[in-house]
């Protein structure tokens, strides 16, 4: 599904992430934790193919990192579902218009879409919000619409991004509690946050923990004890 084969990736002055190896596999919940800069946000990026790797291989259901066109991007993006601190929603349109979109842009018919649109409002508990623009809504509110867009194409994963980074401690639950309920409905989670809260009392979730760049932690969240990054050579 999601396969890092040695992965090194970095921008143009500062290298960020060594030599990364793991996999995400069908229907899997993972926990991406780390300090800030640790490279959490950049991980992403390689996976949604908003950024290269310098080296290694990053491979996206039947999309290698190696050998896709820029051109071919969006068709990877589609097997995805994103979502953001900032929720990312557009001002001018509605909570329906907005989540509408995302399938728009496939060239989706109306009826499809409108079938699709009520259905995540619906599972998303958002049926009465749909005619509502964003500044009329909740932050919590705001992040379950951007939810909704992220799941309205069926995608195999949602990939978030510190997804609760803007919303109190109750509401951040909430939405950690929705992301659970849609995984067990199928749907991959990659769930990248610093509010160490999140994790508590979910020992048998996985976690990826980050450390300047390498990955020290691969397992069980209640078994959580990070390896010391090896030694610059
Ligand atoms: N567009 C960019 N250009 C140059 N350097 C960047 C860019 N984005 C991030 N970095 C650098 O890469 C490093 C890792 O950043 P990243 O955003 O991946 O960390 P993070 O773990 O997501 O942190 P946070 O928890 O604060 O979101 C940081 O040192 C950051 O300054
Ligand atoms: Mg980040």
């Amino acid at each position: 599904m999601i396969g890092f084969r040695d992965v090194s990736a970095g921008y143009r002055r500062t290298r960020v992430l060594e030599r990364l190896s793991f996999h995400i596999e069908k229907g899997e919940f993972v926990f991406l934790t780390g300090p800030s800069g640790s490279g959490k946000s950049t991980l992403l990026k390689l996976i949604y193919h908003e950024l290269k790797p310098l080296s290694g291989e990053v491979i996206v259901a039947d999309f290698s990192s190696n050998r896709l066109p820029r051109r071919k991007v969006p068709y990877l993006r589609r097997k995805l579902g994103v979502v953001f601190q900032d929720f990312a929603l557009l001002e001018n349109r509605t909570a329906g218009e907005n989540i509408a979109y995302a399938l728009e842009v496939t060239g989706a018919s109306r009826t499809f879409i409108r079938r699709r649109v009520s259905r995540v409002l619906e599972q998303l508990g958002l049926a009465d919000k749909e005619k509502c623009f964003p500044n009329e809504l909740s932050g919590g509110e705001q992040q379950r619409v951007a939810i909704a867009r992220a799941l309205v194409g069926e995608p195999f994963i949602l990939i978030a991004d510190e997804p609760t980074g803007n919303l109190d401690p109750a509401i951040s639950l909430d939405i950690l509690r929705l992301m659970i309920e849609i995984n067990t409905l199928g749907t991959a989670v990659l769930l990248a946050t610093h509010n160490y809260g999140l994790l508590k009392g979910r020992e048998d979730f996985r976690r990826l923990h980050l450390s300047s760049g390498r990955l020290v932690f691969d397992g069980p969240n209640g078994n959580f004890a990070p390896s010391a990054p090896p030694a610059e050579i």
